[in-house]
């Protein structure tokens, strides 16, 4: 199938305050004007962007979406924060941006979450569209509405709910993207597998190569299907009072390394990955996960290349940080485990002590 032939895809998020549409496709980018044009955007279109990002897309994008200079923030995790949003209030009022406005954002996670919260608030609220450039961004941050920002004091402490009336996904942005960014969100496809799909796991494993390699017959499939899945969630449930949950799978154990590590050590994908296998270890330990799962798990894991080392990490610190995360609830902490590769259960009774063996077993000390 040439890029010409090749049909684009939508799938729809429905989640009662506001229809998202996603479009999946090869050179998607190209249809943007007319993509926006049919999901009721006005004639003004801000784009934010990166400088870094902007310099390798920001040609082909400028000559598609004309228009006037792009809103370039600075990019990188600690810039994530309100005044680059305020940058962003800045460049519009400025310009005199009103209420029929919009917000395009073009950029990975960090991008997509500064400028959706500055869409979600300004004028309480103007359209806002994501055209995502990782693979993270495709798969996962650009769909949902969740946007926000950090503070000094934590990671996304200050966000809203806005959902993007069009993401344009086009796969072939990836191929400027480096690989251990790629592989961390394909880590995140990995959860989707795990925590949905048996067919999409086996794809992965099978088609590693071909996937890394960007060939579009095997990495659209496998955007789509872990699209499919989060609109499905995300769906059922908007603001993560049960079923949003399940896509926390790796994510408590995951974001405490995160955490412990002051987000340098490692890209979010590599730290979820080290956090399935530790779920998937206390799985095991309960007798709810199968031990031949646990290893197609570590197999495929490892088969998508090293992750950094969880060298000088201490138990007490992982421990007091999962014992800070937003997934503790009214004192209890909700724990996503697999009970077979595609399915997963919730429990709230995970102890301390089941906790301190995992991370025992994962090597750490004290
Ligand atoms: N809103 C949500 O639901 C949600 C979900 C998951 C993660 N997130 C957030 O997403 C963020 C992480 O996003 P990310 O992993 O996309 O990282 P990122 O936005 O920091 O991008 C990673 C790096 O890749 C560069 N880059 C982006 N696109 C590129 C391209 N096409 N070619 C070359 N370089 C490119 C960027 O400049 C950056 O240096 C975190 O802040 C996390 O909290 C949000
Ligand atoms: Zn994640």
């Amino acid at each position: 199938m040439s890029i010409e032939t090749r049909e684009a895809i939508r799938i729809d998020v429905d989640t009662g305050s506001r229809g998202s549409a996603i479009w999946i496709g090869d050179a998607i980018t190209e249809r943007l004007p007319e993509l926006l044009d049919a999901h009721g955007f006005g004639a003004r279109r801000f784009i934010v962007s990166s400088p870094v990002i902007w310099r390798v897309h920001g040609e082909h994008l400028g000559r598609i979406l004309g228009g006037g200079e792009p809103i370039l923030l600075p990019d990188g995790e600690r810039y994530k924060n309100l005044q680059s949003v305020a940058r962003v209030y800045d460049a519009l009022i400025r310009a005199g941006a009103d209420r029929g406005s919009s917000i395009v954002a073009v950029g990975g996670g960090v991008i997509g979450d500064t400028a959706g919260f500055a869409a979600a608030t300004f004028l309480r609220g103007i359209r806002l569209a994501h055209v995502p450039t990782t693979l993270l961004a495709q798969v996962d941050s650009s769909i949902g509405g969740k946007v926000g920002v950090n503070h000094a004091l934590g990671k996304n402490l200050i966000g809203a709910f806005h959902q993007p009336a069009l993401v344009a996904i086009d796969p072939l942005m990836l191929k400027t993207l480096p690989r251990r960014e790629f592989r961390s969100g394909l880590d995140e496809v990995v959860k989707y597998g795990m925590i949905a799909s048996r067919g999409l796991f086996d794809r992965i494993a099978v088609h590693t190569k071909g996937i890394f390699a960007r060939d579009p017959d095997v990495l659209i499939p496998a955007i789509v299907e872990s699209c499919r899945i989060k609109a499905e969630v995300v769906s059922a449930d908007e603001r993560e009072g049960g079923p949003r949950r399940t896509l926390n799978f790796g994510h408590t154990i995951g974001h405490a390394l995160e955490v412990v590590t002051k987000y340098r050590r490692f890209r979010h994908g590599e730290a979820i990955a080290l956090g399935m296998l530790a779920a998937a270890d206390l799985g095991v330990a309960r007798g709810a996960l199968a031990e031949r799962e646990r290893q197609a798990l570590a197999q495929l894991i490892a088969q998508l290349g090293p992750l950094p080392s969880l060298a000088k990490l201490t138990i007490g610190e992982v421990l007091e940080a999962i014992r800070r995360d937003k997934k503790v609830v009214n004192g209890r902490l909700h724990f996503v485990l697999a009970i077979e590769v595609g399915a997963t259960v919730t429990v709230d009774d995970v102890t301390e002590d089941e906790l301190r063996a995992v991370l025992e077993r994962m090597g750490m000390k004290g």
